[in-house]
């Protein structure tokens, strides 16, 4: 089964636009002539529609970093999947670390955005990591198996091949550490494995590593049989 390599950059809570459109405009210059990756960039909401139209006519796209579960209402500060589609986003991103830690995202809610997301014709970037301490007590593999199946409970049959799941370990996300291509693997494999009793699309499904990737740790992690990708913090906005 060939995955085509999808990466991803997670802007995060950085640039002004003005560095956001440089960015993107380099991006764009430098990647031209690339067709073997799907190449995804998540910059902040602000930055959606004016980078979009940066990126017109490339085959770079753009996702959102999380959604809001309603269409529409009165959820003072919240983004809808409609919204995003319509300053350009083609994916979204869903259950992010940070979003689970700072804005209390739960395996429920990711259910709920991801069914959100598909209704807005978004293509859901599903994150799913352990932490630090649950590594270090041997829950890795439980964690990774509970996020999945509360994430997906009831709406199985809405995993499509599209969809795209990340497994970022919290303990590697801006801390410079990094899962070793083994470790990195191993949880991959497992992803994989868990998602085959769920969806008969698990071959299909890109799983993308992300946690402290650099261009000198990529390489390696990127052979890695059960890996099709990266999502990527720090280093995207270099
Ligand atoms: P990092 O972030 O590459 O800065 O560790 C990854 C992420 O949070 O998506």
């Amino acid at each position: 089964m060939t995955r085509k390599i999808v990466i991803a950059g997670n802007w995060k809570m950085n640039t002004t636009l003005e560095e956001g459109l440089q960015l993107a405009t380099s991006i764009r210059n430098k990647t031209e002539k690339t067709t073997d990756l799907d190449i995804i960039l998540c910059p902040p909401f602000t930055h959606l529609h004016p980078v979009s139209q940066c990126l017109e006519n490339s085959a770079i796209q753009l996702g959102g970093q999380t959604l809001h579960m309603q269409e529409k209402g009165a959820y003072t500060g919240d983004i809808s999947g409609t919204m995003l589609r319509q300053v350009g986003c083609a994916h979204v991103l869903i259950g992010h670390s940070e979003q689970r830690q700072y804005h209390q995202e739960t395996n429920h809610s990711v259910r709920e955005k991801y069914i959100a997301a598909l209704k807005a014709s978004l293509i859901p970037i599903v994150c799913v990591g352990e932490s630090q301490e649950e590594r270090e007590s041997g829950q890795t593999f439980t964690v990774l198996e509970t996020q999945l199946r509360e994430g997906f409970q009831g709406i199985e049959n809405q995993i499509q091949a599209s969809c795209i799941i990340a497994y970022e370990p919290v303990w590697a996300i801006g801390t410079g550490l990094v899962a070793t291509p083994q470790q990195a693997q191993e949880a991959h494999a497992f992803i994989r494995q868990t998602l085959k009793s769920i969806t008969p699309y698990a071959n299909e499904i890109r799983l993308l590593y992300g946690g402290s990737i650099k261009p000198d740790n990529f390489s390696q992690i990127i052979q890695q049989e059960d890996i099709d990708g990266g999502l990527i913090g720090g280093a995207s906005l270099t």
